[in-house]
C-alpha cells in the first residue's frame, strides 16, 4: 500500500525508516516545507519522492494513505483535508489541540468509513502488552491508582507545554489499560522559559479523578538531570511496577497489597499488610514502530478500527485540554462534562 509521511523532523525520521523497512507499506512520498529536512531523505532514501506542496499528495489518487507528524497546531488541518481526499490517516500524538477538533475528524473519518489511527506508540511495546495481558487474566485485580513518571533534561518543544509533550504517553497507557471515565483533571505546573514571548510550562503535575473511586497522577517534566520512565499500578490483587530504563527487568510484579477488615462492634479497622515474592515476567524484544506500521496495515484491510483510533486520541486530547484549564485556573480542577 502506498503511503506519504508528512513532516520529516525528529520523529519522521522514525516514521520513515520504519515504513519503509516495512514490507505491507512503500513510502511514496516525504513531505515537509523545509527543502533541508528533504534533501536529508533524498540522500538516505533516493527511490523517495519528495515534496513540500501537501495538495501533491492529497490529488495524487495511488496514495491510499498519510502519516502526519508535524508540530501539533497543524494535525487538524492536514488530517482534515487527508480525510476529505479519501486517504485513511495516521496522526502523531496528541492527536489534536483541541477536543473539538479531535470530535469532528472522528465524525469525518466514521462518515466516509476511512481508518483514524493515532500514534501512541508506547501500546505497541512488548511491556505494555504484556502488562494488558496481566490485566485481562485478573493477576493484577482492579485498578486502584496509577502513578507515572517520565521526566528527563530537554527535548524543549516550541507550540505545546510539557503536558501535551510528554502526558500523551503515559495517558494513553492509561487508557488502554483501564479506559475509565474521566471525572476532574487537576493540574499544576511552573513555566521558567519563554518561547516567542510565551510562557511555556516545563515541570508539572496532573491528577485525574476516575471513575469507580480509583486516581491516576502524571509527573512531566523537560528540566530534570535525570530521565526517569515509570509507571506504578496499584491493583487490588497485585502491584506492578513498568521501569522503561531497565533494559531488562522492565516490569515487576509486586504480590502485594492491603486488606481493611472492619468489625461492627469495635470503631477502629484492623489493616492487613501482605508483602509476598516479587517476580520479573519475560517480555519480548520488537520495535513498537514496526509492529504498529503492521498493525495499521492489517486495520485498513479488514476495515477495523485500530487500537489507538481517534476514540484514544480524544480521551488523551480531553484530559490535556482540562489540564491546560486547571493551570490557568490556578490549579483548580476542571470538571469533565460529556
Ligand atoms: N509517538 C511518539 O513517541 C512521538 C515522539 C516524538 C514526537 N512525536 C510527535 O510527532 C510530531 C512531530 O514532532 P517532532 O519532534 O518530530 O517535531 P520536529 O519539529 O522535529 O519536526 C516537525 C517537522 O514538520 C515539518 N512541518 C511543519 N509544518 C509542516 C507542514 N504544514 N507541512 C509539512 N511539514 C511541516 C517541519 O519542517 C519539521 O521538519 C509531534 O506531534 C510530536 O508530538 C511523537
Amino acid at each position: 500500500m502506498n503511503v506519504a509521511i508528512v513532516g520529516y523532523g525528529y520523529w519522521g525520521n522514525h516514521l520513515v525508516r520504519n515504513f519503509n523497512n516495512s514490507e505491507n507499506w512503500n513510502v511514496e512520498y516525504v513531505c515537509d516545507l523545509d527543502t533541508n529536512q528533504l534533501a536529508k531523505v533524498s540522500k538516505l532514501y533516493p527511490n523517495i519522492k519528495t515534496t513540500s506542496d501537501f495538495n501533491e499528495i492529497l490529488s495524487d489518487p495511488n496514495i491510499s494513505a498519510i502519516v502526519i507528524s508535524t508540530p501539533v497546531h497543524t494535525h487538524f488541518e492536514l488530517a482534515k483535508n487527508g480525510l476529505l481526499a479519501g486517504k485513511h490517516i495516521w496522526l502523531e500524538k496528541p492527536m489534536t489541540a483541541s477536543v473539538e477538533e479531535s470530535e469532528e475528524l472522528i465524525a469525518i473519518a466514521e462518515r466516509n468509513g476511512l481508518i483514524l489511527h493515532v500514534d501512541h506508540t508506547f501500546i505497541y511495546t512488548p511491556a505494555v502488552r504484556k502488562i494488558k495481558e496481566m490485566l485481562e487474566k485478573d493477576e493484577l485485580g482492579d485498578i486502584h491508582y496509577f502513578d507515572s513518571v517520565r521526566v528527563n533534561l530537554g527535548l524543549f518543544q516550541h507550540d505545546v507545554n510539557v503536558i501535551w509533550d510528554l502526558a500523551p504517553h503515559d495517558i494513553s497507557i492509561l487508557h488502554y489499560l483501564s479506559p475509565k471515565k474521566v471525572l476532574s483533571v487537576r493540574a499544576d505546573g511552573m513555566a521558567f522559559h519563554n518561547f516567542n514571548d510565551k510562557k511555556i510550562e516545563s515541570i508539572a503535575y496532573l491528577t485525574v479523578e476516575l471513575e469507580d473511586n480509583s486516581i491516576a497522577h502524571f509527573h512531566v517534566n523537560w528540566m530534570s538531570p535525570v530521565k526517569i520512565r515509570q509507571i506504578i499500578i496499584g491493583g487490588s490483587k497485585k502491584m506492578l511496577v513498568f521501569d522503561d530504563m531497565e533494559p531488562m527487568a522492565k516490569l515487576k510484579i509486586y504480590d502485594s497489597g492491603v486488606s481493611i477488615q472492619t468489625r461492627d462492634d469495635i470503631y477502629n479497622a484492623l489493616i492487613q499488610y501482605r508483602t509476598g515474592d516479587m517476580y520479573s515476567p519475560a517480555i519480548q524484544h520488537y520495535e513498537a514502530l514496526a509492529s504498529e506500521c503492521k498493525h495499521f496495515y492489517e486495520c485498513i484491510k479488514l476495515n477495523k478500527n485500530t487500537d489507538t483510533s481517534g476514540i484514544s486520541g480524544l480521551y488523551v486530547v480531553r484530559i490535556l485540554e482540562a489540564a491546560n484549564k486547571s493551570l490557568k485556573n490556578g490549579g483548580v480542577p476542571s470538571l469533565i462534562s460529556y
